[in-house]
């Protein structure tokens, strides 16, 4: 079944322990955590020690989203401050093989990311590695942004190729999920569902999260 996974990017950061309860209290078992460069994407957000922070408050999966060129090196600090599962942009990756392996060698899983400009035929040759694919629906760096609506199209190829390669991988998307808009979203064959603005801009996360995992149950999923 598809899972609702919120993104504190839209949360209070004030407040963070207490907003991360919300999500947690109203099902979710994953919490989204996009880190920004201010160089990959215009804008900056959090590093290791948040993610550190985050860890001691909550016993869901930590997905974090790295938007940052370069990010082998931090791999290390973000797994040892309680990363589960780690994803990187193939845009901001040359070796991205290489990149997937190191977070696999750490002990997390690896997720690749393409921006919506990105065509899949990109991970052809790492969708046998890679043990999630994270597909944005927004062009990365803002929460609140409308879902480009080709986004789905990409998860529908994708989720076709993944059955023709006989593959497993999840497939996630991140960005402009609404709750109008989610049953669409999970039909197209969406496993992970991100969800900042949705969730946090509305003044009751947890029932909002309760609701949308209900709306995810109740999609059909049209899988080939
Ligand atoms: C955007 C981030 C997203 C963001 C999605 O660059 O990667 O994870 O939180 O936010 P919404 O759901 O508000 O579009
Ligand atoms: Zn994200």
């Amino acid at each position: 079944m598809a899972q609702i996974v919120p993104s504190i990017l839209s949360a209070d950061f004030a407040r963070l322990a207490e907003e991360i309860a919300k999500v947690e209290q109203g099902g979710a078992s994953m919490l989204h955590v996009d880190v920004m460069d201010g160089h990959f994407v215009p804008n900056l957000t959090i590093g290791p020690p948040v993610v550190k922070c985050i860890r001691k408050v909550t016993r869901m999966t930590l997905d974090v989203h790295l938007m940052m060129t370069n990010p082998e090196p931090f791999v290390a600090a973000f797994v040892e401050a309680g990363a589960d599962q780690i994803s990187v942009h193939q845009e901001a990756c040359p070796h991205l093989d290489r990149a997937l392996r190191l977070i696999q060698s750490e002990g997390a899983l690896a997720g690749v990311v393409l921006n919506p400009s990105t065509p899949i035929t990109m991970l052809e040759e790492v969708l046998g590695t890679a043990d999630f694919v994270l597909l944005m629906s927004v062009n990365p760096g803002l929460g609140g942004q409308k879902m480009i609506p080709r986004a789905l199209d990409k998860v529908r190829s994708l989720a076709s190729r993944r059955e023709e390669l006989g593959l497993k991988f999840p497939i996630e998307i991140d960005g402009g999920v609404t709750e109008e808009n989610l049953a669409e979203v999970v039909r197209a064959g969406v496993d992970w569902v991100v969800a900042g603005a949705t969730v946090f801009c509305n003044p009751d996360p947890a029932a909002t999260v309760a609701r949308m995992q209900q709306i995810a149950a109740n999609a059909p999923a049209l899988r080939t």
